[in-house]
Formats: structure tokens, C-alpha cells, sequence
């Protein structure tokens, strides 16, 4: 039997997502999100709610929680100005296809492309014991991505192996089994793809620190007194004064985070701030962080004072999520010999 790939469309399919684990952060903000809500008019875009990757941690399920999280996450998404009259918006997990197809593509990866992702080997390291979906979790993602004819992923850089790793899991189902899946290519932006976190410049800002230490992340819902907070404390070093040549792991961050959010040229700000102290840096920073992040809280407290609402927009995103994804997933079972 023939199966056919449908044709690239004029605006290119794109397709991201956010697991609903905490609140966001600056990074998520600057790496993806933000990136989404530029480009919505140029794109046939979907965005999930990853509900289903967050029970790759098991010890860390908390049903009531999770239900939350993963509204909150989709009011976030629109108080950042993803429009669910453009794009379409879901909950991953009220779309069972994601799981139907997870499977058949579990069972055409080798497991040696799994054991050697980076996530795998820094959120398993040291542990007695891992769940079977933490090392299973990117071909989840690959069904996420694949079920929708996805040209595009825009995330930041740390996911650009996963979506490298989707494109080999899809070029080997179209060898195998004819062609089947369209290839995406991961889109990462060209000012803030890695934000690192302001307790420690060395590590990438991320939930799960900022879940154990205040003074880690930039929470996007984060009170005005708690950003004052972790961006005046934030870790530069022993110098007195700003010399771009002589800038720290930790003032190369707040410089990036500045640019990112003024998108004022580097050279601009390096010559903006040449001599002066880390204070009025840092000040600087905190100023284009409250100006982003003010209006996004305002529209999420709005947002999640009608959950009834909200609720209404996911079912509808779910439905014309589905659609699609029925059509791919139906193509996949005929390329298999399974189904009906
Ligand atoms: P996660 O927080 O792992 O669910 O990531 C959601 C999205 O945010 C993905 O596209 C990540 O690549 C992006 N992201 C996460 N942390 C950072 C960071 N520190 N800097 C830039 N992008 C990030
Ligand atoms: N793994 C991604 C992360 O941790 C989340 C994710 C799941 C995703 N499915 C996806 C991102 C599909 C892009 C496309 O950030």
C-alpha cells in the first residue's frame, strides 16, 4: 500500500510545547515563547500543553496539582499573546493519539538513540531508580511533533537534540516503511536560546532548580519584591566595575537577558554600560524584566478567574488538534498493518 506525505504548505507547520511542571521562567519566555507569539501570523502553528511528560517522573505526580498546572500553563501561554483564534492551543494528553503513536514509534527506535540523549543522562543520573518513560520521554515528543506534519519547532537550544533525534526516528519509519512523516528542523532564536540561572551562571536556568532554590529563576508570575530580589543578588563577580572583555560567566547573562528584551545591539550595550558598576546593570535588567513581565501577570490573573473559559478554549483547540492528528496517525497504522 501507498501512503502519501501531504505537501509542505505555504506557512510553515509549526508545531512546540511547555510541560506544565512549575511556574515558567525567563528562559522558557525568551527561548520559545516568545518566539511563538512573533511569528503567529506567518505560521499554521499548534502548542501544547506537555501533561503527559510530566509523568516520566513518577515520584513527582500529584493529580490535583498536575490538573492545575496544566491550565495554568495554557493561561500563561495567552497572557505571553499566543491567540487561540490563530493557533491552535491543547492539552497534549486530551488528544490520545500522542500516546497511540508514542508507541508505534517506541517500537521502530533503537534503544541506543535513547540512552544517549543528554537529558536522559542528567535527569537519571544518580538515581536507584527511573521510570521506563524518562528514557522513552523524546519519542514521545517525536509523536507530538510527527503527528502533525511539523516543519518547524521553535524551542530553545537545549531542545535541539530531541528534535534532531525526531528527524532520525522519522527518516528510519520512511525507510522502513515507506513515506510516512514529513521531516521538521528544530528553530532556535538568535538572542536568548540559553538563559542561565542567577544563583549560578554555569547551569542553565531551569523549573526544577527553581523549585528547590529562591534566587535561581526569574518566574514569570514572580512579585515585583521577589524580582527585585533575585535580580539585585544575582552572581556577576569580584570586580568592581562592567570591562566587556573581562565580562563573567554571570554578567554575560544579564547582558544577554538585557539584549534579549530590549533588543538593543550588544556593542550599544557594552559601550551603554563600559565603566560603570554591576548595580546600575543589574537595575537596568530588573527594569526590562518588570516591563515584560507586569502585563503578563495582569492577563494571566484575568485569564485564570474564568476557568470555565479557559476550559472552553483547550476543548476547542483539542478537537482541531485531533483532526489532524487522526489523519497522520491513520496513515502511520496503514504504513504498519495495524487498524482498522
Ligand atoms: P521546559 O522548561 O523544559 O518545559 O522547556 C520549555 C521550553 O523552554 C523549551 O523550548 C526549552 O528549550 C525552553 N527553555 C527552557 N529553559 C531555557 C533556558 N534556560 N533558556 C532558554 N530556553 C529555555
Ligand atoms: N521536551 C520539551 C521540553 O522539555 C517539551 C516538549 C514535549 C516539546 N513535546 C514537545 C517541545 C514537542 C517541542 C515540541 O522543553
Amino acid at each position: 500500500m501507498t501512503v502519501s506525505v501531504p505537501d509542505t504548505p505555504a506557512r510553515p507547520r509549526v508545531l512546540s510545547g511547555m510541560q506544565p511542571t512549575d511556574a515558567l521562567h525567563l528562559g522558557n519566555y525568551l527561548g520559545a515563547l516568545r518566539q511563538w507569539v512573533a511569528r503567529q501570523d506567518e505560521q499554521d502553528a499548534l502548542f501544547c500543553v506537555v501533561d503527559l511528560h510530566v509523568l516520566t517522573v513518577p515520584e513527582a505526580i500529584d493529580p490535583h496539582l498536575l490538573r492545575h498546572r496544566s491550565r495554568a500553563v495554557a493561561a500563561l501561554y495567552f497572557a505571553c499573546g499566543l491567540d487561540p483564534e490563530r493557533n491552535v492551543v491543547f492539552v497534549q494528553s486530551h488528544v490520545p493519539e500522542h500516546a497511540e503513536c508514542s508507541w508505534l514509534l517506541t517500537c521502530t527506535t533503537p534503544l541506543g538513540w535513547l540512552y544517549r540523549m543528554t537529558q536522559f543522562k542528567s535527569k537519571s543520573e544518580g538515581r536507584e531508580s527511573v521510570g521506563t518513560g524518562l528514557l522513552t520521554y523524546p519519542v514521545l515528543q517525536a509523536a507530538d511533533i510527527l503527528l502533525y506534519d511539523t516543519d518547524e519547532v521553535p524551542v530553545g537550544e537545549d531542545q535541539v537534540q530531541h528534535v534532531e533525534l525526531t528527524r532520525d526516528i522519522a527518516t528510519r519509519f520512511n525507510r522502513l516503511f515507506g513515506d510516512t512523516f514529513v521531516l521538521p528542523k528544530a528553530v532556535i532564536p538568535t538572542a536568548g536560546a540559553r538563559i542561565m540561572g542567577m544563583d549560578d551562571p554555569t547551569v542553565k536556568m531551569s523549573k526544577s532548580i527553581m523549585a528547590e532554590r529562591p534566587g535561581h529563576g526569574i518566574g514569570l508570575l514572580d512579585s515585583p519584591n521577589v524580582l527585585k530580589k533575585t535580580i539585585m543578588s544575582a552572581v556577576t563577580d569580584s570586580e568592581r566595575e562592567f570591562r566587556s572583555e573581562h565580562a563573567s560567566p554571570g554578567v554575560r547573562n544579564l547582558l544577554v537577558i538585557l539584549q534579549a528584551l530590549t533588543a538593543e545591539p550588544m556593542p550599544e550595550i557594552e559601550a551603554r554600560f563600559a565603566g560603570r558598576g554591576y548595580g546600575d546593570l543589574k537595575k537596568a535588567v530588573l527594569e526590562a524584566v518588570t516591563e515584560t513581565v507586569t502585563p503578563i501577570r495582569e492577563r494571566f490573573d484575568a485569564l485564570m478567574g474564568d476557568p470555565a473559559e479557559l476550559d472552553a478554549i483547550l476543548a476547542r483547540g483539542a478537537a482541531a488538534a485531533r483532526e489532524r492528528a487522526a489523519a497522520t496517525l491513520a496513515r502511520v497504522k496503514a504504513a504498519l498493518g495495524v487498524g482498522t
